[in-house]
C-alpha cells in the first residue's frame, strides 16, 4: 500500500483498539482490490469520542467502525442514525455524507444474514421457530437479522431475564413472536428449532464453557456459534457429531465489514477461503 495525496481514509476507533481485526481486513481488501485507500486503527478514549467523530468530516475521512466502548455512545453525536442500528440499539459503521454529515449505522445483522446464507444455503426462515442464547448486543443484531428475514417465532434464553424482555420489548415486530426462557427451559425450547445460534460469551478462551444438551433438537437444524476463539468451540463439535450443520464466529465478522468497505471506498468485496486465512492467520499468532 502506497499513501499519496488523494488516499481515501477510514479506520475503527476503539478503547482499547489494538486487539481489532479490523484493520488487516479492510487492508486486504484495499490491496485486493487496488483502490488507493487506507484503513487505520484510532485509539480514542471513551471521554473523546465525540471530538473524535466531529473530526471525521474536518479531516476528510470517508468514515469509521466503531468497537468497544464506543457503539452506543455515539447515538447522541451523530446526525442521523439509520432504523436498524436504532432498533439494534448499537452503532457499528460511521459513514460520512458529501455533506460533511455523520451517520450511524449496524451492519452486524447483515453480517450475521450473508454468513448463515454462505454457509448453509438451504435453510429457510420458515424451518421453524429460532433459540438465540444471549440478550447482548450480538443477540440483538441476530434477532434483528433473523426478524427481517421473515422468522415467525425466536425464543431468547439468557440468564438476566431482563434483559431477553427488553430485547423482545424493543425487537418485536407484528410479524414475529419473541419468547424468552431461563436456562432450565432450554431442552423445552429446542424441542422443534430450526435454527439455534449462540450469542453469549460462553466458550469463548477464557471464558466459561457452553455446556449444552443437544438430543433434543431436530437432527437437520443448524447450529451456529458467535464465538471465533477457538473457531470450533465446543457446542461446535458437539453439533457437528451429531450430524447438523454447522457455522462458526469467523464469517460473521468478516461478512459485517462489507457495508463500510462499499461505503468508504466505493467498491464491493467478498469473503473469501484466502481472507479467511488472513484473518486466522492473526488470530492464531496472538494465542
Ligand atoms: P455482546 O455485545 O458481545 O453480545 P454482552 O452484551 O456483554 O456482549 O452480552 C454477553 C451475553 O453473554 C449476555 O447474554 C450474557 O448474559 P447476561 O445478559 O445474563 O449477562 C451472556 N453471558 C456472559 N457470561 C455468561 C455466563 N457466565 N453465564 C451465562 N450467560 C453469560
Amino acid at each position: 500500500m502506497r499513501i499519496t495525496g488523494t488516499t481515501r481514509l477510514a479506520g475503527i476507533m476503539g478503547w482499547p483498539v489494538t486487539h481489532s481485526r479490523s484493520p488487516v481486513l479492510h487492508s486486504f481488501w484495499l490491496d485486493e482490490t487496488g483502490i488507493d485507500g487506507a484503513y487505520l486503527p484510532l485509539p480514542v478514549r471513551p471521554q473523546h469520542i465525540e471530538q473524535a467523530l466531529r473530526s471525521l468530516p474536518i479531516l476528510g475521512f470517508r468514515g469509521c467502525n466503531l468497537t468497544v466502548p464506543h457503539k452506543r455512545a455515539a447515538f447522541s453525536v451523530v446526525d442521523r442514525v439509520e432504523p436498524l442500528a436504532r432498533r439494534i440499539g448499537a452503532i457499528n459503521t460511521i459513514v460520512i455524507g458529501p455533506d460533511g454529515s455523520i451517520e450511524g449505522r449496524n451492519t452486524d445483522a447483515f453480517g450475521f444474514r450473508e454468513n448463515l446464507l454462505d454457509m448453509v444455503p438451504d435453510w429457510s426462515p420458515r424451518a421453524g421457530p429460532a433459540v438465540i442464547l444471549g440478550a447482548g448486543g450480538a443477540a440483538r443484531a441476530i434477532v434483528a437479522a433473523l426478524a427481517d428475514a421473515g422468522v415467525a417465532e425466536i425464543r431468547i434464553v439468557n440468564r438476566t431475564l431482563d434483559r431477553a424482555a427488553s430485547l423482545a420489548h424493543d425487537l418485536s415486530t407484528p410479524k414475529v413472536t419473541i419468547s424468552i426462557s431461563s436456562w432450565d427451559e432450554v431442552d423445552t425450547a429446542l424441542r422443534d428449532a430450526g435454527l439455534l445460534v449462540n450469542a453469549t460469551s460462553l466458550g469463548m478462551a477464557g471464558e466459561p464453557a457452553l455446556m449444552l444438551d443437544l438430543s433434543s433438537l431436530p437432527p437437520a437444524t443448524p447450529v451456529v456459534d458467535i464465538v471465533y476463539v477457538p473457531l470450533e468451540t465446543d457446542l461446535l463439535a458437539a453439533a457437528r457429531r451429531r450430524g447438523h450443520p454447522v457455522v462458526d464466529g469467523l464469517g460473521m465478522l468478516l461478512h459485517q465489514g462489507r457495508p463500510g468497505f462499499e461505503a468508504w471506498f466505493g467498491a464491493p468485496v467478498r469473503v473469501t477461503p484466502k481472507l479467511r486465512d488472513v484473518i486466522l492467520a492473526t488470530l492464531a499468532a496472538a494465542q
